[in-house]
């Protein structure tokens, strides 16, 4: 008798060593078997309830690792890769959308999807009202809705575009699940099979014990994205605000240069000419009036020149294209520059031109061609021959000045349409040259969606030549 009560009290013993042991959160204990009695009961229930609570732990382990593999993404787009990965161990799947809700909840847009097929034909930026859809009382319950049958749930609500859309891609069932961060909603994240029947309660139970700290991560990822595009923003505007502080800051050097002598010059003059004791005849008066003429004038053109690449670079100058006979531009465009061919015996030819039109800024376009024909008589030698060209292609035009000048060697060539960038070449009738005209011809060429270059050897001349679209880009055919 005292044998037994002996046998039972170890046994008690052992099973109450065996709860402390699950008490302290070791789960592996083994209690071996033992007589069909109560207290053999009670063991069997003790060992039941040890390897419910490791498959529990175990479960609970392999969660937070995947949470935690989520978490490691810092913008959203890699937080949605993550889950991509790592889901695939506890839901099925061969599509994931993500979307969010906009517009304070009353829009939903699709923000990010990723299949095992492609191409998506519900994909993103796809946006629907969240009044009156069914995704509404999926937010309103918290829980994930399951539909095993799509083609049957569309039969029943035509209506639907989304689940036509997934239908079209092959998509048969689907696992919508809520995502609500910190008690407000902000979207969802579908889960889709190829397959009918996918989705059991189990996966939906899966999805609610870390649907609390998926939303969270969604969530963050969603504002470190915010964040990481308002910082690109905001680098990029930090950048042109700093080129074009360079720029102001180059011109402003430029400008205290190239205006100090003439200034000086004008000065001198003036205080000669004020001098009661400085007899001068009509005619040295006419020619210091003259001088003083000629030198604001040209401080009045680099004023201008540098005033119109700083709004030109600054976004200010908006072309006001209309379609223009070429043939009329060019024509005029050599009238005018005859004055500064005459005097050094240059002769500039028109080419036949054909007929047609290009679609541009009138006085932008006449500024371009003023700088090509005036360098082509400014720097090439007395006595000789400009052509200037215009040939229609597909939609576009080709506009070419040809001269008998020094030509561009291969080094300068990549200076030449940069801000002053006087070469080489010098003008020679005594031209004035500040570095500027090919800078803002090209500026002007690039505002009209178009492509300007030269075609030169050293010793034989330059061709200058842009292309410009015919058409404007609304009117292409
Ligand atoms: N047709 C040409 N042949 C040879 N060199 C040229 C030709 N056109 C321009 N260049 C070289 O390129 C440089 C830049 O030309 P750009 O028209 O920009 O300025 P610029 O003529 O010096 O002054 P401006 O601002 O008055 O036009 C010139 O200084 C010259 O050395
Ligand atoms: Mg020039």
């Amino acid at each position: 008798m005292d044998n037994q009560q002996n046998s039972q009290d170890t046994r008690i013993l052992r099973l109450i060593q065996a709860a402390n042991q699950l008490i302290e959160g070791n789960f592996r204990i083994r209690i071996p078997d033992q007589p069909e009695d109560e207290i053999g009961q009670l063991g069997k229930a003790l060992q039941l309830l040890a390897l419910n609570l490791e498959n529990r732990y175990q479960e609970i382990q392999k969660l937070n690792q995947l949470t935690s593999a989520i978490n490691s993404g810092l913008l959203l787009e890699e937080v949605l890769e993550h889950i991509y990965e790592d889901f695939r161990n506890f839901i099925p799947y061969d599509r994931i959308g993500f979307s969010l809700l906009e517009n304070q909840r009353t829009i939903l847009r699709a923000h990010w999807a990723r299949a095992e097929y492609t191409p998506l034909k519900l994909a993103k930026e796809y946006t629907c009202e969240m009044s009156g859809s069914s995704l509404e009382t999926i937010l309103q319950s918290g829980l994930p809705r399951i539909i095993n049958d799509l083609q049957d749930y569309l039969a029943a609500k035509p209506s639907s575009e989304s689940t036509r859309l997934m239908v079209e891609e092959g998509v048969r069932s689907s696992l919508t699940c809520p995502l609500i961060a910190n008690g407000i909603p902000i979207g969802f994240m579908f889960f889709s099979s190829c397959r009918e029947n996918t989705y059991a309660a189990a996966h939906a139970e899966i999805y609610m014990q870390i649907a609390g700290q998926l939303s969270v991560i969604v969530e963050k990822g969603h504002l470190v994205s915010i964040l990481a595009r308002q910082k690109k923003q905001l680098e990029q505007q930090y950048s042109e605000v700093q080129r074009l502080n360079n720029l102001q800051n180059t011109f402003l050097g430029i400008a205290a240069h190239d205006l100090r002598n003439p200034i000086a010059s004008i000065q001198n003059i003036a205080e000669l000419l004020a001098m009661p004791a400085i007899q001068l005849t009509d005619l040295e008066r006419a020619d210091f009036i003259h001088d003083i003429h000629e030198t604001a004038q040209h401080m009045g053109m680099l004023l201008n020149d540098l005033l119109d690449v700083t709004s030109i670079e600054s976004g200010k100058v908006t072309l006001d294209p209309i379609y223009y006979p070429m043939r009329k531009l060019l024509e005029d465009a050599v009238r005018r520059n005859q004055f500064l061919a005459e005097p050094k015996n240059t002769r500039i030819i028109l080419d036949t031109i054909p007929e047609g039109t290009a679609c541009i800024d009138i006085p932008r376009m006449r500024q371009v061609l003023d700088n090509l024909l005036s360098n082509a008589v400014k720097y090439s030698p007395p006595g000789s021959t400009v052509i200037v060209r215009a040939m229609p292609q597909d939609t576009a035009w080709r506009v070419e000045v040809q001269d008998q000048g020094p030509g561009i060697s291969p080094v300068e060539r990549d200076r030449l349409f940069k801000d002053f960038s006087r070469l080489s070449a010098q003008p020679t009738g005594g031209e004035r040259s500040t570095g500027l005209g090919l800078s803002i011809t090209r500026r002007v060429i690039e505002a009209h969606q178009g492509t300007i270059g030269v075609d030169s050897i050293p010793g034989s001349g330059s061709i200058f030549w842009f292309e410009i679209p015919s058409i404007l880009p609304q009117d292409t055919p």
